[in-house]
């Protein structure tokens, strides 16, 4: 899809100032730092349109991004960075079941996994999460310019048996480096977006 037009409508800390309009969105979701906010960019062909960074936890609210008019990126706080304290991991756990649990025109998530690792516990309760909210995955394997090509086959498999992935879920192989992945990523989305 050529994108035209997209910029960010709100950081948005509670359910109040979430956008008003009907909309469909695509929610993203990760462990912090893997590349939530790359994604994004590479997408959307826009070099810091999302705010990425090397150090984690960049990502601290609910961002929507407006996607030529016609659906809603919506970048969220990773998780799983250790240093985080308990009072803060409580608030994001509000936050995120705010959104996922009453959104009802999220039409389908990505999960950022990186490829050179096992998915984490966190990952296993997020894929999870998503599912119990019957949401279609997609689970997006970032950074694949890290690996060599003869890891490529082992890794893709190897994730998918972690997350023990539903059928129907779809794993794209993608990297915000080289742009890799983004034409199929592209084609899953506009399916679940009805587009
Ligand atoms: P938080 O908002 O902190 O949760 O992080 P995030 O998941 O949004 O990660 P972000 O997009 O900020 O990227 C984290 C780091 O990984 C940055 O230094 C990116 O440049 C790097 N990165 C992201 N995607 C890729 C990729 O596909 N390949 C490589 N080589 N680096 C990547
Ligand atoms: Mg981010």
């Amino acid at each position: 899809m050529k994108v035209n037009y997209a910029d960010i409508v709100i950081s948005a800390a509670s359910k109040k100032q979430y956008p008003k309009a009907p909309i469909p969105e695509i929610a993203l979701a990760g462990r912090s730092n893997v590349g939530k906010s790359s994604f994004i960019n590479r997408m959307i062909q826009r070099k810091n349109l999302a705010r990425t960074s090397s150090k984690p936890g960049k990502t601290q609210t609910l961002n929507f991004y407006i996607i030529n008019d016609k659906f809603h990126f919506v970048d969220v706080p990773g998780y799983g960075y250790a240093k985080v304290s308990k009072k803060e991991r409580a608030k994001w756990g509000r936050m995120m079941e705010e959104y996922f649990a009453e959104r009802d025109q999220i039409k389908a998530t990505a999960l950022i996994i990186d490829i050179r690792h096992k998915p984490t516990e966190d990952d296993k309760l997020m894929y999870d999460y998503l599912k119990h909210f019957e949401l279609p995955v997609m689970v997006i394997a970032t950074k694949m310019d890290k690996i060599k090509k003869g890891q490529r086959h082992k890794q893709v498999k190897m994730v998918r048996e972690v997350l023990e992935m539903e059928e129907e879920d779809t794993l794209i192989p993608f990297s915000a480096e080289t742009g890799e992945g983004k034409d199929v990523a592209w084609r899953t989305m506009l399916s679940h977006l009805n587009m």
